[in-house]
Formats: structure tokens, sequence, C-alpha cells
């Protein structure tokens, strides 16, 4: 291990809070700076403000080389480099909001003692060349920027983070290379250096190709449904192709989260903002809002309309072991089901209780567990493959259901207990089982 370092991180988000505690575990010291009272009194005393397994222990462990603050000069004045790791939500023209990001530029105006300013953020590309053009405008031209995307998932954010596939710093300034180059030393990956723009690019177009595998494979499963095939043998096989591989060829409801959605919509937008309609991606974006929805239509078939209906959807949050709501396929899910005429019923382990003061949860009866969900349902939708549904007593949830029809939106369950217990099993991309 090198030495120590002096890191400030701006952001006490997923990827703010996950970078500072994993930097303090490699023995850096690092004060994290937010905007928000409420999340720095939390983390003071503390508290993590949303789910990420690994994480308090983390922070917890490392209390000594971790600090919390509103204070803009507390994090800045001792610190060598200011990581910006706040978010980039989409604006009305679906361009990223850049806003917070040059309030962290304003705010190291004075700053000239800094190595460097990397940016985590999620940006279009181009946006380090107008940082850097900020940064010679407030006369820091000696300091160093940096772009240094983050591709950890949540769920495994602090893992991801500890063993990436590879690091890259995308940077013009050699003295700012040496010292990330450096600073990710001990994690002992691969380092891709690069020209700013093409970091921002790495992070931008993994997401989209992520995205497209995704939804190649649901166009796949959609294909499968009407022909017979089983789409988790066809995937399975698929990923047995060294030139392909098995990571994210699991058909479902369409990828939901906070970077998927946002990020494909981003680049998207960057590309038409420079004269070119991204086509692919566009199909991509098309046909996972699609996804949910179809659903829904299968589910509709099946029950010869879903007016008066009751049906339960288990897991509400865009993936297992996350809090996380961002972007879930179960809000467009519930909002169509209500908007057709039936009554919906929510299970989910983790999903925020705040989460019931908006549309469509408002008008959604949330239970404490997936049989009470089911009590007189009609249907049933599997969301969120939450393992708590891998072992949920089936046949007791096919008696207390009015009727046993479940559509297993990820493919979790073994049909065939399902069938003994007498569910009706629809899947996506499998033929659907009825029993005899
Ligand atoms: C993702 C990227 O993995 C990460 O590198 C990036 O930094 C942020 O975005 P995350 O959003 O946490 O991470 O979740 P991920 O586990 O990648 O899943 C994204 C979505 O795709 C989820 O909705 C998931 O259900 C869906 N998905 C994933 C599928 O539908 N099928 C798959 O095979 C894999």
């Amino acid at each position: 291990t090198g030495a120590s370092r002096r890191i400030a991180v701006f952001g006490a988000g997923y990827i703010g809070l996950v970078t500072g505690a994993c930097f303090a575990e490699l023995g850096h010291r690092v004060v994290v700076r937010d905007i928000q009272p409420e999340r720095i009194r939390l983390l003071n005393s503390s508290d993590v403000p949303f789910f990420e397994p690994g994480l308090g222990e983390l922070i917890a462990r490392n209390k000594e080389r971790l600090a919390f603050t509103l204070d803009v000069q507390e994090a800045v004045a001792d610190a060598e480099a200011v990581f910006v790791c706040v978010d980039t939500p989409p604006t009305a023209s679906g361009d990223a909001d850049l806003s917070r990001v040059w309030a962290v530029i304003d705010a190291v105006r004075r700053a000239s003692h800094l190595v460097a300013v990397v940016v985590k953020s999620t940006v279009p590309v181009g946006t380090g060349a107008r940082v850097r053009a900020a940064l010679d405008e407030r006369g820091l031209t000696h300091v160093g920027y940096a772009s240094n995307p983050e591709f950890t998932a949540e769920g495994r954010a602090v893992d991801d983070f500890l063993h990436p596939d590879r690091v890259v710093i995308g940077t013009e300034d050699p003295t700012a290379a040496a010292w990330l180059a450096d600073l990710y030393k001990p994690l002992d990956a691969p380092v891709e250096l690069m020209d700013v723009a093409s970091a921002e690019m790495v992070k931008l177009a993994s997401n989209a190709l992520l995205a497209t595998r995704i939804t190649f494979i649901n166009e796949i499963a959609t294909v499968c449904e009407a022909t017979g095939a089983d789409i988790t043998r066809v995937s399975r096989a698929i990923g047995l192709d060294h030139r392909l591989g098995p990571h994210f060829l699991k058909a479902g409801l369409g990828y939901g989260g906070s970077c998927f959605p946002k990020d494909s919509r981003a680049l998207r937008a960057m590309a038409s903002n420079s004269g070119y309609p991204f086509q692919l991606l566009n199909a991509v974006i098309q046909v996972n809002e699609l996804q949910p929805r179809r659903a829904v239509q299968r589910l509709k078939a099946e029950l010869n309309g879903l007016k008066g209906r009751r049906i339960a959807l288990l897991g509400m949050t865009f993936k297992p072991a996350t809090d996380d709501m961002r972007e879930a396929p179960s809000a467009v899910i519930a909002a169509r089901l209500l908007a057709e005429g039936a009554t919906v019923t929510c299970w989910d382990p983790m999903a925020p209780r705040t989460t019931a003061d908006h549309a469509p949860w408002t008008s959604v009866t949330r239970h404490p567990d997936p049989l009470t969900a089911l009590t007189d349902a009609d249907a049933a939708i599997l969301v969120t493959e939450w393992p708590e549904l891998t072992e949920l007593d089936w046949p007791t949830a096919a008696r207390t259901m009015r009727t046993p029809l479940l559509l297993d939106g990820r493919n979790l369950l073994d049909p065939t207990p399902l069938l003994a217990a007498g569910f009706t099993h629809m899947s996506v991309g499998r033929p659907t089982h009825r029993p005899t």
C-alpha cells in the first residue's frame, strides 16, 4: 500500500459514499461533503441514508479516517484531490443537468493547492473540456482535471469498487494521471489511461451496451413466446460462447435503476445534439419502455380483461438487494393495472415507506408479507427476484388466491412444483403452463 492521501468527495449518494468509504478502507483520509443537512446528520450518527450491503460496516470500520460535512472549506482546505460524485439527473430535453457539477467547480474556485479535480459522476462527452476551461478561467491552470467513471452496480458496490474489472482514467494532465494511478494501485486492476473525452464515452457506451444486451435478450424472449422456445435454455447456451459470455442475458421486465435508463437517454440525446440519430439505442429505449407494458397486456389477455380484478405485485424495487425505486418497472406495471381498472396490492421487503406518498403507490395497498398481498388475488406478478419469493410456500399461496395465476416476470421459479400446486404459470420467453 502507498502513502496516505487526503481526499475530498462531493456528494454523499451511492457513488460518493462508496468511493469515500472504500478510499478510507485503503488507508486514505476522506472528507465527504453533501448539501443535505439530514444526510450529513445521519452519517455523523453512524447511519447510512440508503441500503447498500457492507457499506455501513465499512464506514464504521474506518471512522477515524472518514468525516462528513456540509462545509465546503472543511472538505477542500486540506485535500489533494476533489472527487465529484454528485448526481446528474436528466433535464426536459434529455440532456444531463450539470448544475450540481458546476456548483462543485464554483466551490473549489480558490483551491489552487489541489492536484486534481476528478469527476466520477456520469456526464456527457465534452463536459470535462468545459470544466477544464472553467478551472482555467478561475486561474486554476495547474490543477489537473480527470474523468474517472465508476462502474459499480448497486447491491454489490463495495465489492465492485474494491475489485474492479478495470480503472478508467481520462486526463491530459500527467501529474493527475500519476497521482490517480498510484491511488488505485492497491486494487491491482488494469488501468486504462486515456484522454478525457474517451473516458467519458467509456461509461456511457458500457451502460448502453449492457442495456442493449438485456433488450436483445428480451426481444428474443418475445419471439420465444410466439414460437414455443424457452429463453432460459437459449440464454444459457448463448452465454457459453466465450465471445459472448454469460452475463446480462436474463430476460425480464426490462432494465431499470438509476443508470441504464438515464444514461441511455443521455447518450441518445448527445448523439442527436450532434446531428446523429442513434437508431440502435433509440430502439433499445423504446423496446425497454414496452417491456413492463407487455407483461400487463399478457395478463389482460389471460384474464379476459383487468377491470375489477385483484392483482398482487411481488417486489417493487428495480432489483433485489437494494431499496432503490428509481425507474423501477413495478411503477409502470402498477400504474397500467390501475388504469385498466384493477385493484392492486403489493409486497416488498425493502422499498422505502415514503414510496407510498407518490403515484401510483398512493392507490396500491402494501402488505408486510407476500401471502397477505396474495389473499383473494386473481393473479400475481413476480416483479423483483427477491430470495424470499423462492422460499415462499407456493401451495399455500395457491389456496389463498382467488385464482392461482402467476406471471413470473424474472423467470425466478421452477414451474413444475407451481403446476403441482395448481398454478397457471406464465413467465418471460417460455411456454405458459396450465394445470390439466
Ligand atoms: C448498472 C451497471 O451494472 C453499473 O456498471 C453502472 O455503474 C450503473 O448501472 P445497476 O443499475 O446497479 O448497475 O444494476 P444492474 O445490476 O446492472 O442491473 C440493471 C438493470 O438491468 C436491473 O433493472 C436488472 O433487473 C436488469 N437486468 C440485468 C436484466 O433485466 N437482465 C440481466 O441479465 C441483467
